[in-house]
């Protein structure tokens, strides 16, 4: 807390001296209004797209929810149908894909008119399966309107004790079920000439953490897709949204809990838990405003604009801020990265001074 305490006054000065040194205090009120206008905009957009759709933004488009009957994938799916669209859940298990589907259609917002259906499919598979199977898809229900990615999940281990075939399964999984899924709908899409593309990644995707070397490298991964596809597509207008979620109140949180190791437990306490449906609501206004970043809490979208780099635009308003942020987060986070060495330290120590007395 103490540290938190003063990584803020850090922030808060650091930000002061920032703005002050490239030009004068003056620019403060003029972001301020900035801001204000952002907000006012957005919002204004949004209630415009509510009205003229009349039964829902996604009425009568067709959405596909990877990993879909749970967590923030059914959240998604749930969102989805509430706002009229036709979607189609993808998971593994079929008796959980049948319960989630019951919930989905009880759902929309329009059941005449609407339909839900659900496919059984591993992700982790070969390309030619998925393939397959999004084929089948398209033919019966014409082309895909919007695909969110949000198969996938987390272990938490060291490198010595992950197995190689855990490695190869996560990626799999996690990395080219998400890259498959997308290269199966881009013909059509292009096609179409509109579309969106969501991929679910983590605020590991954004930062390396004790004990996720193998799942940090994969929600990376989806990074570097998603800017690469976002290049690509984006004349075919078809937008892509990379979602950067906090830590979420999931099924797949409450197993990968159990096997939390004690250093990235210490790491990743600062961060609050949050809802799925809180996460999936985001994810699809963001892809609806063809936004690039998608993120929950004020943390998120810190981590993100510190992250920003070369990553794709969204707004005019976004550019500013993520010029004028950058470089006071980048000293603030000189003091976390100092903070997480000492908790790795600590535990390291405490663990060896154990083995001594036993
Ligand atoms: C959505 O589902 C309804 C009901 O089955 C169908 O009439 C409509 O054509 C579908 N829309 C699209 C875009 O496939
Ligand atoms: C681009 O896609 C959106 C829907 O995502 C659509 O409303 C718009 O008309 C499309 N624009 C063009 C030029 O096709």
């Amino acid at each position: 807390m103490k540290h938190l305490i003063f990584v803020a006054i850090i922030l808060i000065l650091s930000i002061v001296f920032y703005v002050s040194s490239i030009s004068h205090l003056h620019i403060v009120p003029v972001l301020v209004i900035l801001l204000i206008f952002d907000k006012y905009k957005r919002g204004a957009k949004k209630e415009l797209k509510a009205e003229s759709s009349g039964k829902g933004l996604l009425f009568n488009k067709n959405v596909i929810v990877t990993g879909g009957s749970s967590g923030i994938g059914k959240c998604v799916a749930i969102a989805a149908a509430e706002n009229g669209a036709n979607v189609t859940i993808i998971a593994r298990n079929p008796e959980k894909l049948v319960i989630a589907r019951d919930e989905i259609d009880s759902a929309c917002c329009n059941k005449i008119g609407q339909r839900i259906g659900c496919v059984v499919l591993d992700l982790s598979q070969d390309y030619e399966d998925i393939e397959e199977a999004f084929t089948d898809l398209e033919k019966q229900q014409g082309p895909c309107y919007m695909l969110v990615n949000c198969a996938g999940m987390s272990i938490c281990s060291k490198i010595e004790d992950t197995s190689p075939d855990l490695v190869k399964h996560l990626m799999n999984l996690n990395f080219l079920g998400s890259y498959y899924c997308a290269k199966a709908v881009v013909p059509s899409m292009k096609l179409a000439k509109r579309g969106k593309i969501v991929f679910v990644s983590s605020q590991a995707g954004l930062l390396g953490i004790f004990g996720y070397s193998a799942y940090c490298a994969t929600k990376f991964a989806l990074k570097g897709l998603a800017e690469s596809l976002a290049m690509e597509l984006a004349p075919y207008n078809v937008s892509v949204t990379l979602s950067l979620p906090p830590d979420t109140d999931t099924p797949g949180y409450v197993v990968e809990e159990q096997s939390k190791l004690v250093e990235t437990k210490l790491i990743s306490a600062s961060g609050g838990l949050v809802s799925p449906e809180i996460v999936a609501r985001r994810l699809l206004d963001d892809a609806l405003d063809e936004n690039f970043f998608s993120t929950v809490g004020w943390e998120s979208y810190v981590l993100t604009t510190l992250c920003s780099g070369m990553s794709p635009l969204s707004s005019f308003f976004e550019l500013i801020f993520q010029t004028l942020l950058m470089g006071p987060l980048k000293m603030c986070s000189a003091f976390f990265h100092y903070h997480f060495k000492s908790i790795v330290i600590q535990c390291m120590t405490e663990r060896e001074n154990r083995k001594k007395i036993h």
